[in-house]
């Protein structure tokens, strides 16, 4: 585990990434009532900005992590192993998308600037989904190929969470410590977290019975999830989750009916009220359950970014059934093909190698069919 750290770091960066972007565009454009656009247009359009850098930065560091796990090769060899693995990996081709759509996203962002640019703001949200599908097309789901039912389930449930976590980050950064200075009237201010408590809750229907489906892909059943590492890990993860899941349910029918208890007069749409006192410590009772529940999905996302390189038991029972990896020619292309594994005790792998195409060992230690020599230890790969 402990050789997996910085890879596990990288991943999970560049999913708080990936989240922060999506969360903060689904913010602006799902949560934040009309009356209220102008307000909050200048701090959620700098917030995307700040998470799509991040996002930039994800990126490049990614392909240099991936690089370096494939290949086994300090970063001194980077300059050798890099392109090959942009060239000749099937991860190598589907992280090529990504350059291509944080370009559109950067120039949709530019475009958003100016507020009621929706369109530009749906164009960086399309944008930031497709590279959210290239994590699921180069993660375990993709282990039995492309656009396969995991894939999708996975890609749900990524784009569900980012819109959870991440919307209640952008919450949590850009708009509760301003919203008392906003002097929005309080109707809209009702809409706001009526909004921010319905959005969560769709986004935590499709993350459960997403995640449901996926566990169940990966465990095949309920036993691992208590005797394996990779059950471990997922149930830590739920634990967080769990946590996350009675705060929001806090927020809703505690913290939400108190806001609306504490509503004055009726109003208007529109109108600035005075500030209520009741209001306002119902409002900052709500602020920081958000931002308490934004710190247990970060650590759920964090969790998760481990699940990832670990070894789903289900997978672990095909690798040791009998399936390992060779390079087919030994000289030339490298690419990923099943061979017979012949020895009576097989090394654990270290990780799911399937996934991320092929990088494998150099020519002397492969026969003249292309098979590697014995002992072949995948884990050496
Ligand atoms: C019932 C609750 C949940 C279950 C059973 C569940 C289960 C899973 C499983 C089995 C995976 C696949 C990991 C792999 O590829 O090996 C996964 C991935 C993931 N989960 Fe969850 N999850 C749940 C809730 C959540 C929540 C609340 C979040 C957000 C904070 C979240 C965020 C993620 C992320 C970001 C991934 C990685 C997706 C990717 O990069 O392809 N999950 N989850």
């Amino acid at each position: 585990m402990s050789s997996h750290l910085p890879y596990i770091a990288i991943s999970a960066f560049d999913i708080m990434a990936l989240a922060a972007v999506i969360g903060t565009l689904a913010t602006g454009l799902w949560i934040i009532p009309e009356g209220a656009r102008e307000s909050f247009h200048r701090r959620l359009w700098r917030l995307t900005g700040l998470s799509l850098g991040a996002l930039t930065l994800s990126t490049i560091v990614l392909l240099i992590g991936r690089t370096l796990e494939m290949s086994r090769q300090s970063l001194r060899h980077l300059g050798h192993w890099l392109p090959l693995v942009v060239r000749e990996t099937s991860f190598g081709h589907i992280w090529m998308v990504r350059p291509a759509m944080l370009l559109i996203a950067w120039a949709a962002w530019f475009i958003a600037r100016r507020p009621a640019r929706h369109r530009a703001a749906y164009g960086a949200l399309l944008a930031a989904a497709v590279i959210a599908f290239t994590r699921s097309a180069t993660g375990h789901p993709a282990d039995q190929g492309q656009w396969t039912a995991p894939e999708w389930v996975d890609f749900v449930h990524l784009m569900a969470a980012s819109i959870w976590a991440g919307g209640l980050f952008a919450m949590t950064v850009a708009i509760f410590p301003v919203l008392s200075k906003a002097r929005l009237s309080t109707p809209v201010r009702l809409a706001l977290v009526q909004r921010l408590s319905s959005i969560a809750a769709m986004a935590l229907a499709g993350i459960l019975i997403t995640g449901v489906l996926s566990a169940y892909h990966y465990l095949g059943g309920i036993r691992p999830l208590f005797h394996s590492a990779y059950g471990h890990i997922l149930l830590v993860k739920l634990a967080f989750v769990a946590v996350a899941i009675a705060l929001g349910a806090a927020n809703r029918f505690l913290f939400v009916p108190r806001i609306r208890a504490a509503e004055p007069a009726p109003r208007t749409v529109g109108t600035p009220a005075p500030a209520h006192e009741a209001d306002e410590r119902a409002f900052s009772h709500l602020a920081r359950s958000v931002a308490i529940e934004t710190g247990f999905l970060g650590a759920a996302l964090v969790a998760a970014a481990v699940l990832l390189h670990g070894m789903p038991p289900r997978e672990m029972e095909h690798a040791m059934g009998g399936t390992m990896a060779r390079v087919s020619e030994p000289m030339g292309r490298l690419e990923f093909v099943r061979f017979k594994d012949q020895r009576p005790v097989r090394p654990m792998p270290a990780i799911s190698t399937i996934r991320y195409g092929v990088l494998r060992r150099s020519a002397s230690e492969m026969n003249g069919t292309g098979t590697p020599r014995p002992p072949f230890n995948q884990i050496a790969l």
